[in-house]
């Protein structure tokens, strides 16, 4: 597994891959590697020869007042996790390596129609920093696929819809998100909840597969279900930023296709997302 912290020698040793036929995978990543993240690895490790796990704390996508300062940077405990899963590289690149021209001073990506809405709408800014890192992490990168959490809904559809817009040659996989036997998705901010507030979160999977199974027995009183739900979640002690049954395509209102029903939620400090596909 090499370590490479520059964008030159990256491009040479993935050059390398390519002209010897092989095919590159990249699974992006924030650092502070947990189960669900090496999930993503193994599953990359499946879809190409050779996979590249970066490895960097996005200021472009943190708003005022938000947690950049604090987010945990773990990179040595996150090597010797990998060592378990053992991609090819990791790169592991700082901020002005990405963001030469500084970060608020360089090119842009919007999406629109899907960056402002659901979580776009709670953290503003929040998916023009991850549609613009993306863009530039494919770039520096170019793999032939790349693997994102379906945990981060929005975030995947932004980053499909950016790259079909801006014709970037490559496949966006959306890996199944990993769970704690209790249903409560692995994040690296279950790490704001105390044993009590954690047992507690199991609640807003059971919530959301509550909703799944009432549609998928034909129940499409969403506004009711949704309604339903929130005031269950609020008398657990949530405080829910949102919570929606959309369209899976594009997170527009309810129509024939698949559905998803996608949610936001404080629970004491950690605002933990969850989301739900339903097949019809
Ligand atoms: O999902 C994440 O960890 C981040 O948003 C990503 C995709 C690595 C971009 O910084």
């Amino acid at each position: 597994m090499y370590r490479v912290t520059h964008k030159k020698a990256l491009r040479s040793c993935v050059r390398n891959w390519h002209q010897g036929g092989q095919s590159v995978a990249l699974v992006p990543t924030m650092g502070n590697l947990h189960a669900g993240h090496l999930q993503l690895v193994k599953q990359a490790k499946q879809l190409a020869d050779k996979v590249v796990v970066s490895i960097f704390v996005n200021p472009g996508q943190f708003s005022e007042g938000e947690d950049f300062d604090t987010y945990p940077r773990t990179i040595e405990e996150d090597l010797r996790n990998l060592e378990e899963v053992n991609p090819d590289m990791v790169f592991n690149p700082d901020v002005d390596e990405v963001y030469p021209g500084g970060v608020e001073y360089e090119t842009q990506v919007l999406v629109p129609g899907l960056d402002n809405i659901f979580c776009g709408a709670f953290r503003p800014g929040h998916f023009q920093g991850v549609a613009t890192v993306v863009s530039k992490l494919l770039n520096m990168v170019q793999p032939d696929i790349a693997v994102f959490g379906k945990k981060d809904y929005q975030q995947l559809l932004v980053i499909k819809k950016l790259v079909n817009d801006l014709c970037i040659p490559v496949e966006i996989f959306g890996a199944e998100t990993v769970r704690e036997e209790s249903g409560l998705a692995l994040s690296s901010r279950n790490r704001y909840l105390n044993q009590q507030e954690k047992d507690l979160a199991a609640k807003l999977y059971q919530t959301l597969s509550g909703i799944a199974e009432a549609v998928q027995t034909g129940r499409d009183d969403y506004q009711q279900l949704e309604a339903d739900a929130v005031e269950t979640l609020e008398n657990n002690g949530f405080k829910i930023d949102y919570l929606s049954i959309r369209n899976a395509a594009d997170l527009g209102a309810p129509a024939g296709g698949e559905l998803v029903v996608l949610t936001a939620a404080w629970l004491g400090e950690a605002r933990l997302i969850d989301n739900i596909q339903i097949k019809r």
